[in-house]
């Protein structure tokens, strides 16, 4: 399967966003990873759908818009109309309000033609998502609690990785995107490709990197 590699703005210079766009592009990003907080589902604020309508005439990147915030379904027009390619919403979020609002949520961003995906943190186990696998474009598991960049690896997260990839399998998605989020390093990288990931998340490994296209090929390799 092919490996992609998504630079997570988080951790790119805002006051020259531009230029961590272009960054990503010229080292051979895939994607282009916009983690959206609201202060309330996670403590932090980044930005909204403003900075994705911003960013999107300076690539051809998808953008790959990952929502920590409570209520994704008021924000998936928002996202869909700045031209987002994905949108991501989480389990949490969406099961507090209902247990049918993640499945609804999903249906919605579809219904925009975006690309949709259920994101589960490292204490939920990915069983609680496998009734949505089948509508979703992308499976994103959290390898960190969400909020920050800069974190550390939770290395237990592996065993969901694999635990997704045999379930997509099974259901005849062999294929399907299943991305890895948080704390992503040279080091990790391996292992999260053999346990079948093939959408690994780089924040600050990506912008923190002296050698950005080097850290981005080994990511890959
Ligand atoms: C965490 C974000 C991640 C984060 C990744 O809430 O969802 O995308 O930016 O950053 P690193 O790669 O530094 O862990
Ligand atoms: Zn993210």
């Amino acid at each position: 399967m092919q490996i992609k590699i998504a630079p997570s703005i988080l951790s790119a210079d805002f006051s020259a966003m531009a230029e961590g766009i272009k960054l990503a592009e010229t080292s051979g990003a895939d994607l282009i990873h916009c983690d959206v907080m609201d202060g309330s589902f996670v403590e932090p604020i980044t930005f909204g759908g403003q900075m994705i309508k911003n960013i999107r005439p300076l690539t051809k990147l998808p953008l790959d818009c990952h929502l920590m915030v409570e209520h994704p379904k008021t924000q998936v027009k928002f996202f869909a109309d700045a031209g987002a390619d994905f949108i991501t919403v989480h389990f949490k979020a969406c099961n507090k309000i209902s247990p049918t609002y993640l499945k609804e949520t999903l249906e919605l961003i579809k219904s925009c033609n975006v690309g949709c995906g259920a994101v589960v943190n490292p204490d939920v186990p990915v069983e609680n998502i496998y009734d949505v696998f089948p509508i979703c474009d992308m499976v994103v598991l959290m390898s960190v609690y969400p909020g920050y960049g800069g974190q550390k690896f939770i290395p237990e997260v592996l065993e969901k990785v694999v635990k997704a990839r045999a379930y997509a399998k099974k259901i005849g998605r062999p294929d399907m995107d299943i991305e890895i989020d948080g704390g992503v390093t040279e080091a990790n990288a391996a292992a999260i490709r053999e346990a079948g990931a093939n959408i690994l998340v780089a924040g600050s490994a990506f912008y923190r990197s002296p050698d950005p296209v080097k850290t981005l090929a080994a990511l890959k390799k």
